[in-house]
């Protein structure tokens, strides 16, 4: 399939000198119109409390790219990036000059600022008059618990239609997570065997080495808990455990998602996890540890790992236990789904090779990096004697394709611009993954520290037992 860039529009970012904007936002920008993706008179605003002026923007925007795009900047791509860029200050000057720049026909407008700025923030859209003809693009957390996201879904829906709200999960744009989709309903397989009668157990971690990179004033209002297991983690399981849907389409995927969520127990304070780093080592670096941070409070109980144990009330998962953990400066970088099935019924090796122990087969997914999927089974070794190895069958992204997937926001960019909404989340299952995670939030666990460059406290491995924590091995 050839991509086309989509219609004649403008996309305005608000918060553009924020992490995400630097990180992911822009560089993926630069990447599109690298791939004759935007669209060809689209203006890139950008907009910030503080004031970059346009020069400091076109800087901002080419460290950005420099530091973070998939590709090298290529100074031709750059030229004509260069000339999309506009900054205006986020104040109600900027807002009627951005108003005045793109008043005539469609935008994307991206608020890549904290979950607290976002109720002033639609009521100045609506004040200014940038709504008709503007697609929402929010990013989560959408509100900061239970209550705030039901006040701002209806602070939304007073000034924008639903059909113009993007409610952003990044991670539904990557390769490896529509890959689950993927792989259950286009296998026969494996979907035979995805129930509670053979799987053991299942595990999710994202695991991050870096830390709060400067973002301490967002982070200590948010946590891991926040940041990641409510959405990211969430949205993982979801696709993972959701029945399968009547048709591949937008709404009946977030119909079996949404209904995924209703059966999802809320999580228990006894039965999860609460960290913060300390000051350790990372790659044979010394790195600070969290409250070391700047922005950060230096008796802050704000967590940056969370490990915790959840069910799900339906037939086909009752009485599996999902494990879910996340944290920043742990040892790696890895975001893995590790499916557990369950033991053989009986060893009948016994008496031709004693003592043996087999471990289960194993499903490890690699969302992230080193996309792609190891299966682990039995075999026999070469040899007289029957000895039983574990051997895995492997699939890599980079091997069969030939390339690495692009980033995720790419995607999701251009699905925003185009108005298709199917990897965006409805309402209805935000507010759902907000009731789940409630009362943990309302009862939050004591916090144990780790060392940075760990696998995070110790609590984390008393909570998985009989289990122990599993990820295959780079
Ligand atoms: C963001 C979180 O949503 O996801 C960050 O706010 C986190 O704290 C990031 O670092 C991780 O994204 P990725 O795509 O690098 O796994």
């Amino acid at each position: 399939m050839t991509l086309t860039a989509p219609p004649e529009q403008d996309i305005i970012i608000l918060g553009v000198s924020g992490d995400l904007a630097r990180r992911k936002l822009l560089p993926s920008l630069y990447n599109l119109v690298a791939q004759d993706l935007l669209p060809s008179a689209g203006k890139i605003i950008g907009m910030s409390r503080t004031n970059l002026g346009q020069e400091g923007f076109i800087n901002l925007a080419r460290e950005a790219i420099n530091e973070f795009s998939r590709n090298d900047l290529d100074e031709s791509v750059w030229d004509s990036f260069k000339s999309r860029l506009i900054f205006f200050p986020l104040n109600a000057t900027g807002y009627a000059l951005a108003k005045e720049c793109c008043e005539e026909g469609e935008r994307v407008v991206y608020l890549s600022v904290p979950p607290w700025a976002v109720p002033g923030i639609i009521v100045d859209l609506h004040n200014v008059g940038l709504v008709e003809g503007t697609r929402l693009i929010l990013e989560k957390p959408f509100g900061n618990d239970l209550t705030s996201a039901v006040e701002l879904e209806r602070i939304l829906h007073k000034v924008f239609d639903e059909s113009q709200i993007f409610r952003i999960d990044h991670y539904l744009g990557k390769e490896t997570v529509q890959n689950i989709l993927a792989f259950r309903f286009a296998n026969s397989m494996f979907e035979r065997v995805w129930n509670r009668d053979a799987i053991q157990h299942v595990q999710i971690t994202m695991a991050e080495s870096m830390g709060i990179e400067g973002r301490g004033n967002f982070y200590e209002g948010v946590g891991a808990l926040r940041d990641v297991v409510q959405n990211h983690v969430f949205q993982i399981l979801s696709l993972l455990t959701m029945e399968p849907p009547s048709k591949m389409t937008s709404e009946d995927i977030r119909n079996e998602k949404e209904k995924l969520f209703y059966t999802v127990q809320a999580l228990q304070p006894a039965s999860t996890v609460r960290g913060q780093y300390s000051a350790g080592n990372i790659d044979g670096e010394r790195v600070p540890g969290y409250i070391e941070e700047e922005g950060v409070e230096a008796n802050s109980t704000t967590e940056t790992f969370v490990a915790t144990k959840l069910m799900i009330d339906n037939w086909r998962w009752a009485g599996v236990p999902f494990y879910l953990r996340t944290g920043k400066r742990l040892a790696r970088r890895t975001t893995e789904i590790v499916i557990t099935f369950k033991e053989v019924p009986l060893y009948l090796f016994e008496d031709i090779c004693p003592g043996g122990e087999i471990e289960p087969n194993r499903l490890f997914i690699h969302v992230q990096p080193d996309e792609g999927m190891v299966f682990t089974f039995q075999a026999k070794q070469p040899g007289p004697d029957m000895r039983i190895q574990e051997v895995s069958m492997d699939f890599s992204y980079r091997d069969s394709f030939g390339k690495d997937p692009a980033e995720a926001y790419e995607w999701l960019l251009l699905d925003a611009m185009e108005g298709d909404r199917t990897l965006f989340l409805r309402a209805d299952s935000v507010l759902q993954s907000w009731r789940i995670v409630q009362p943990a939030l309302d009862n939050p666990s004591p916090i144990h520290t780790y060392p940075a460059g760990t696998w995070g406290p110790p609590e984390a491995d008393d909570l998985i037992k009989p289990y122990v924590w599993l990820l295959d091995e780079p």
